[in-house]
């Protein structure tokens, strides 16, 4: 699985390498920002599983990978601006100081606006498929990464810090913040690789419970981890009184709750007859992850 995902990272780098404008591309500021943060070595879940839903789908790794450039694009922009002082207030993000440790706050968010947009140029440069166009890849991205869904989950976040929280309304948070763009980042893959709706409607519900899952186990490491294992500050979730998992339910459940989320995300794959192979190992790997 190591070997499969780092090959995939490979691929996607050059990728992204390709999409990006060059670092000396005026303003050099900004464009070194972009990345900076970008290429710092995070690990490229999304995309990965983007190309790996394409593939489930009988479709291939090439016509997927503007999709997985920009959904990686999207995700570095929300790290970016997630780790600010207004914000998760960060220092450090994969394994490096924060954007904005390094190039100050204004170029900070503005390197973030610019892999946002970004997302949005790279997907509508994609090749439709019979089935699905352009202003499908788009309209999948731009509902996900929306005010009603991501945007919408990171001001929840925000809120909840300090605030008695239910589980129906983390259970809300996690869905928006995170589920979401993993949905999209997979449901944007079957795109790519010319889905049926059967196959759409499948890997959207693999993608959203592989999401909620995701988020339960960051919450849990985020307790049980070193900063350094991490890349990121570990311990931040107690000292910021923020809504998790663990702070409602404590580790042992919250274990239990992304083993029964993943098993559930797997369910959603047995309409692929094999050709998921893939998809459900990442969730596997994704669960006994250690950072
Ligand atoms: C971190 O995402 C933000 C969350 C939604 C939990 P990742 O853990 O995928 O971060 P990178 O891309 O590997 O840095
Ligand atoms: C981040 O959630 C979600 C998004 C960036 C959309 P967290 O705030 O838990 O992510 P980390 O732990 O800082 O990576
Ligand atoms: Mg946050
Ligand atoms: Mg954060
Ligand atoms: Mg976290």
């Amino acid at each position: 699985m190591i070997a499969y995902l780092t090959e995939r990272t490979r691929i996607i780098d050059e990728t992204l390498d390709r999409l990006l404008p060059p670092a000396t591309t005026s303003p050099a500021t900004l464009h070194e920002a972009m990345r900076y943060s970008l290429f710092a070595g995070g690990k490229r879940l999304r995309p990965a599983l983007c190309l790996a839903a394409s593939e489930a789908c009988g479709g291939s790794v090439e016509a997927a990978l503007p999709m997985a450039a920009a959904v990686e694009c999207l995700h570095t922009y929300t790290l970016i601006h997630d780790d600010l002082p207004c914000m998760d207030d960060d220092d450090f993000r994969r394994g490096r100081p924060t954007c904005h440790k390094v190039y100050g706050e204004g170029v900070a968010v503005l390197a973030g606006d610019g892999l946002l947009t970004l997302a949005f140029e790279i997907l509508s440069g994609a090749c439709p498929t019979a089935r699905h166009g352009t202003a499908d890849f788009v309209r999948e991205l731009a509902v996900a990464s929306g005010s009603r869904h991501l945007i919408g989950g990171q001001v929840m976040d925000l809120e909840g810090e300090g605030r008695p929280t239910t589980a129906e309304q983390l259970k809300f948070i996690h869905e928006s913040k995170t589920a979401a763009l993993l949905t999209a980042s997979l449901r944007l893959g079957a795109l790519a690789g010319n889905a049926t709706a059967e196959q759409l409607e499948a890997v959207g519900s693999f993608g959203y419970a592989l999401g909620l899952a995701f988020q339960v186990i960051d919450d849990i490491l985020d307790v049980t981890q070193s900063s350094e294992k991490l890349g990121k500050s570990a311990g931040k979730d107690v000292a910021a009184q923020k809504a998790t998992y663990p702070a409602l339910f404590g580790l042992e459940t919250s274990r239990a709750e992304a083993a029964r989320l993943t098993r559930e995300a797997l369910d959603a794959l047995q309409i692929f007859d094999g050709a998921d192979a893939r998809l459900g190992d990442i969730a596997r790997y994704l669960l006994d992850r250690e950072y």
